[in-house]
């Protein structure tokens, strides 16, 4: 598996660490689109009691309940497949929320990030694509070389200042933002 060979990728990295800021003991975790689990693994490593991950993709499920088997974490982790925004009703608070790269796969922009909000009682922690207009205007013939592939997979880049409106009606406040490339990783606090 990639992630185990070359390990997560770098806006992860710092996604971990800017939701890591000032302590993670004893809390526990909503990870939403985990992929094979690297933040999971990590926040659970590193002092979270326990992680619910909800992921739309059986496979990505799979090998990251194969991962957590690996790594003695099984336990600890709730795995549940489907859409977030579907099952987000019967889900549970947690301290921490995150979404590493899915608001870029999703098109209910409002759906997604307003329900995930409300999940989070204390951080919530997101990557997404920076809304330039470079980007915008690459979108289609991206998206036209995935459709080629026969994925149903397609990317969306949402408008950050509607991310940022919608986080702030949900009572978090921005602590941190740094850009990366392609990427932008933002992290929340409910103060
Ligand atoms: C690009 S992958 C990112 C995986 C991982 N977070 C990472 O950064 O490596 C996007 C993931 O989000 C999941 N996803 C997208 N929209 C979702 C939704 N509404 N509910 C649950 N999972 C979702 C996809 O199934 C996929 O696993």
């Amino acid at each position: 598996m990639r992630y185990r060979k070359v390990g997560r990728e770098q806006t992860t990295r710092k996604l971990i660490a800017a939701v890591s800021r000032n302590g993670i003991e004893g809390m526990t975790l909503l990870d939403i689109g985990g992929g094979v689990g690297g933040i999971q693994h990590t926040l659970l490593e590193d002092g979270v009691v326990n992680a619910t991950s909800v992921d739309a993709s059986s496979a990505y499920v799979k090998a990251a309940q194969e991962e957590a088997s690996r790594r003695g974490l099984e336990d600890r982790i709730t795995f549940l497949h489907g859409d977030f925004v579907d099952l987000a009703e019967e889900l549970p608070q947690a301290d921490i929320v995150t979404l590493d790269r899915v608001v870029c796969c999703y098109d209910n922009l409002k759906a997604l990030v307003k329900l995930s909000a409300m999940k989070a009682r204390k951080r919530y922690g997101l990557v997404f694509p920076r809304d330039l207009r470079l980007f915008r205007m690459l979108l289609p013939v991206a998206n036209f070389f995935i459709t080629l592939t026969g994925s149903p997979f397609r990317i969306f880049i949402h408008s950050t200042e509607q991310v940022e409106k919608i986080l702030k009606e949900q009572g978090l406040v921005k602590q941190y933002h740094q850009k990366a490339g392609f990427w932008q990783i933002i992290v929340y606090n409910r103060v």
